[in-house]
């Protein structure tokens, strides 16, 4: 018999449509259909679902759920939401995801590097001014978080001739990069830093991890990238630092709320530049291949793809 995967789901409905046409063509044993449309007396024999920015009542309703496949890479929202669920919850690892955010860090980087933001005032003020060339080799960047996203974007940017640092929960070694972890090893770290890219989850212990006392660890001059989540750095004690003279620059693609309120004075601060969540979006085209060798996986053997572990938070 044909399994029935429902695709829980509140993104705009032809996306929607997309996704399962495609999802369909490749797991040749289930039948995805949107959520909507599978009966009450359906929904409990479900054991998998495919979800993406689900509505968490929609979801409740899938009594047997065993597992959850995420087509985002970032979890946050839906471990908050099914705290205290019994399935597994599998996201997204796609290599071009990974690829896609090591571009943007390297080009995020390379704006700050080449001092794009203040060339891009002196235009607006027609002043012809050269700024000192500084080497790549000059230049350190400190990458938090060395996962699926941040290890790569590391490795890229090293490749690029920048002296690169990277911290992350539990030690690492990883060729042509000085690693560390815990928090004297952040301290000693961002001390060293003249960018920090965030790719940390954002979990209890990250929360507000880049505060006041944290970012007046980064030399003066800094700047500061993040492409993880709004909630990993304190949004006033930022605006502190950068209107104090003490940051550079702050290249911001997440916020606490999204899309960014139309109040926030994020938008017009000249010492920020707002990206509207952008580094990394999910590619429907690969994604879909890895969803479904992870369903068809499941069919054939059973095994269920390593989940996120609720009690680290990531
Ligand atoms: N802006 C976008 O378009 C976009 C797109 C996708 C994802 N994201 C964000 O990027 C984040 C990272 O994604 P990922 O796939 O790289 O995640 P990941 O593979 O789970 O990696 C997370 C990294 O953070 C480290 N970490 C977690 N908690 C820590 C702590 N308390 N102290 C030190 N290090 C800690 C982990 O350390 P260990 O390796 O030691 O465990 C790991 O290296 C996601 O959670 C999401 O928020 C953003």
């Amino acid at each position: 018999m044909t399994a029935i995967i429902p695709f829980i789901s509140q993104i705009d409905k032809a996306e929607q449509i997309n996704w399962i046409k495609q999802l369909n063509t490749l797991i040749p044993e289930a039948n995805i259909v949107p959520a909507s449309e599978i009966s009450p007396y359906d929904k409990p024999l479900c054991h998998l679902a495919i979800v993406a920015d689900p509505d968490p009542i929609e979801v409740s309703e899938f009594t047997g759920l065993i597992w959850v496949q995420s087509l985002w890479a970032g979890v946050e929202r839906l471990m908050k939401a099914f705290r205290d669920e019994s399935f597994g919850i599998v996201r997204l690892i796609d290599p071009q995801l990974s690829q896609t955010m090591a571009e943007a860090a390297l080009a995020w980087s390379l704006y700050l590097h080449r001092d794009m933001p203040a060339y891009r005032q002196q235009q607006s003020k027609q002043q012809w001014q050269q700024l000192t060339y500084t080497s790549a080799s000059e230049r350190t960047i400190g990458v938090l978080g060395l996962g699926a996203l941040g290890q790569i974007s590391a490795v890229k940017l090293a490749e690029q001739g920048f002296n690169v640092l990277g911290w992350s929960q539990h030690q690492k070694i990883i060729k042509g990069i000085t690693t560390y972890c815990d928090e004297s090893g952040l301290t000693e770290m961002l001390a060293k830093c003249d960018i920090v890219i965030c790719l940390l989850p954002l979990t209890r212990q990250t929360k507000h991890l880049l505060n006041t006392q944290r970012l007046a660890v980064l030399p003066k001059g800094a700047s500061v990238i993040n492409f993880a989540r709004g909630g990993i750095i304190n949004s006033d004690d930022l605006l502190k630092l950068l209107d104090s003279g003490h940051l550079n620059h702050a290249v911001l693609d997440v916020f606490e709320h999204e899309p960014l309120e139309q109040s926030s004075d994020f938008w017009q601060h000249n010492k920020i530049t707002v990206l509207p969540h952008i580094s990394a979006p999910t590619i429907p085209g690969t994604a879909c291949k890895i969803v479904a060798q992870n369903i068809n996986r499941y069919f054939e053997s059973g095994t269920i793809p390593k989940t996120v572990n609720m009690k680290q938070g990531y």
